[in-house]
């Protein structure tokens, strides 16, 4: 019986060997725990995950989880695997769910904020925030709901909810963008949706290729969904209601053009991430 960390070395030396930029993290988050003996069972299973990796496919889905704002969640190919950029989506969230009900009185009685999170893919963005407006114990002042056109996704996301114990707090539907059977109107529509452009998906990495194209191919221009929704805002939206779209670091002017041709009454403000490149734009009725 080795040790792990023999393994390890094994597993650094092939992933390097298969072209690997990130062989040391990528074979220490296949195997961690380096000074604990393993069996011959669990070193076959490593092997089995070196595979794996050294045809490509991400570490997240290897090992089935990814961690997203402090909290796990599961992965696999039935959706996108959270990226960290999406974080700042979920925290303007919060802020804005925040300013509107403890910011400005609300009269009593009046109904809870309805807030949709289009695409939901694995369920990172209606999970994350529903664990959050828990924590600050707004959980019944908010009624989440969430969509995806792929049932598969829709299926994961309902699965972490279980997980992050707010199963029954979203409404999970398989819709086309926003559902549109509705007699109440969203106070706040929050959308990570595809957005590259269909040209330079070939030229993603290769880990990317594991990943659904419904969940990244946003056409021609990488704004194709995006526009789409954008049409359907202003049926959706309530008039004070505020829209927050994740869109790509290089998207920021392409999306306020395209803001300025499909809403001409509407505000978009870009949002920037962590490393100064837009990627969430804020749209609202200019008199609001
Ligand atoms: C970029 S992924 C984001 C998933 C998740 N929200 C996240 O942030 O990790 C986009 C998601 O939008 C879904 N999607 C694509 N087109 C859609 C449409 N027309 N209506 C609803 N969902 C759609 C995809 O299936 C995918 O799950």
């Amino acid at each position: 019986m080795g040790t792990v960390r023999e393994l390890l070395d094994l597993g650094i030396a092939r992933l390097r060997a298969s072209g690997s930029e990130s062989a040391r993290l990528d074979a220490e988050l296949l195997l961690a725990h380096p000074d604990a003996p393993v069996g011959d069972g669990a070193a076959a299973r490593f092997e089995a995950t070196l595979d794996r990796r050294a045809s490509s496919e991400p570490v997240a889905y290897i090992r089935g989880v990814k961690e997203f704002h402090g909290l796990a969640f599961g992965v696999d190919a039935r959706a996108l695997i959270p990226r960290p950029e999406t974080e700042r989506l979920v925290e303007l969230a919060e802020l804005e769910v925040v300013r509107r009900l403890v910011g400005a009185p609300r009269p009593p009685g009046s109904p809870p904020l309805r807030v949709l999170d289009v695409g939901v893919g694995s369920g990172v963005v209606a999970v994350t925030l529903a664990v959050l407006l828990r924590r600050r114990g707004m959980a019944d002042e908010a009624e989440l709901a969430a969509t995806d056109v792929s049932d598969e996704a829709l299926e994961l996301a309902k699965e972490n909810a279980v997980a992050q114990a707010v199963g029954d707090r979203i409404d999970f539907r398989t819709a086309d963008l926003i559902p549109g059977d509705e007699t109440r109107k969203w106070d706040l529509v929050l959308a990570n949706l595809p957005y590259v452009r269909s040209e330079t998906l070939p030229g993603l990495p290769k880990a990317t290729a594991f990943e659904p194209v419904l969940a990244l191919d946003g056409g021609p221009d990488g704004l194709r969904v995006i526009a789409r929704l954008l049409n359907q805002l202003p049926g959706a939206l309530a008039r004070d209601g505020v829209a927050l779209l994740e869109i790509g670091g290089d998207q920021g002017q392409a999306m306020r053009d395209l803001a300025a041709e499909r809403l001409p009454d509407w505000s978009c403000e870009l949002e920037k991430d962590l490393g100064g490149l837009p990627r969430v734009a804020v749209l609202r009725h200019s008199s609001h």
